[in-house]
């Protein structure tokens, strides 16, 4: 079944214009409807439908076992939240990696089937013609390299990538053959701080960075860390703005302290 993009989105076109126009972007994922509700009403300038649901929602320990009918779900949901913000869908492993054509039939149905108004890519050159084709075919490409979490088996870890001078110039070319290719942004993920806003100041396009420091055009972080949902483990790069871990335990631990001891439902909540 089609979709309707809610018609006051912000589009690639005013992301774009940040940039020229040095405001910086603010970009968070969204998962689900009442998330999403959220970010859009404080007009977030992007809501990313991240693949990082497959661990953040779904529970998974990688990104890896995430479905275009996982993304595909998510994305529905988000989109019909946003009336202000742009909708960016994750491409997840193996749906535009086998083929071009897969990728297009992939990436399609975010626009057609979603609501999405975009969608993310990792890698780098080797991605540049399938960048291409997405975009002649209208469907705009965010690019994302640095750590791709997609390729975390042949990266062997969460760790800071383009430290060693050959692989920051190998970062600064992908990020140019990207904009080439047609992508309209690039997420920098964990990215030394010089580097990231080397290729800023490189690019026309905006980098929206995650672990990029503060000369990258955008920043991006996963919604259910900066809000302090887990007390486990928190990434360097990772601020936290609230912690909704100790306060969700606090109103569940109450709910079920007032049910055991029958002060909850009270009048108040109790019809006649
Ligand atoms: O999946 C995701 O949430 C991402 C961001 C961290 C950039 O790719």
């Amino acid at each position: 079944m089609s979709v309707q993009i809610k018609s006051n989105r912000k589009t690639i076109v005013d992301i774009k214009k940040m940039k020229a126009q040095g405001e910086k972007i603010a970009m968070l994922t969204g998962y689900d409807y009442g998330m999403a509700s959220i970010l859009d009403e404080c007009a977030i300038d992007i809501i990313l439908v991240g693949d990082s649901l497959g661990m953040v929602t779904l529970g998974y320990e990688t990104t890896l076992p995430v479905t275009m009918e996982d993304m595909l779900h998510h994305t529905k949901a988000v989109a019909r939240a946003a009336y202000n913000s742009l909708i960016v869908a994750d491409m997840p492993f193996m749906s535009y990696q086998s083929s071009i054509s897969a990728a297009l039939i992939n990436a399609g149905r975010f626009l057609q089937e979603a609501g999405a108004q975009a969608v993310k890519i990792e890698g780098g050159r080797e991605f540049a013609e399938t960048v291409h084709r997405l975009t002649v075919s209208g469907i705009p490409v965010m690019a994302h390299i640095g750590l791709t979490p997609q390729s975390i088996n042949q990266l062997g870890g969460y760790k800071v990538q383009g430290k060693k001078e050959d692989a920051a110039q190998k970062m600064m070319e992908d990020a140019k053959i990207l904009e080439e290719a047609g992508a309209f942004s690039v997420v920098l993920e964990l990215v030394p701080e010089k580097l990231a806003g080397e290729i800023s100041q490189a690019l026309t396009i905006p980098t929206i960075g995650i672990g990029g420091g503060v000369h990258c055009d955008g920043q991006v972080l996963v919604v259910n860390d900066m809000l302090g949902m887990f007390d486990k483990f928190t990434p360097k790069h990772v601020k936290k703005y609230a912690n909704l871990n100790v306060e969700i335990r606090r109103a569940v631990k109450s709910y079920i302290a007032e049910v055991k001891s029958r002060t909850f439902p009270d009048a108040e909540h109790t019809f006649k």
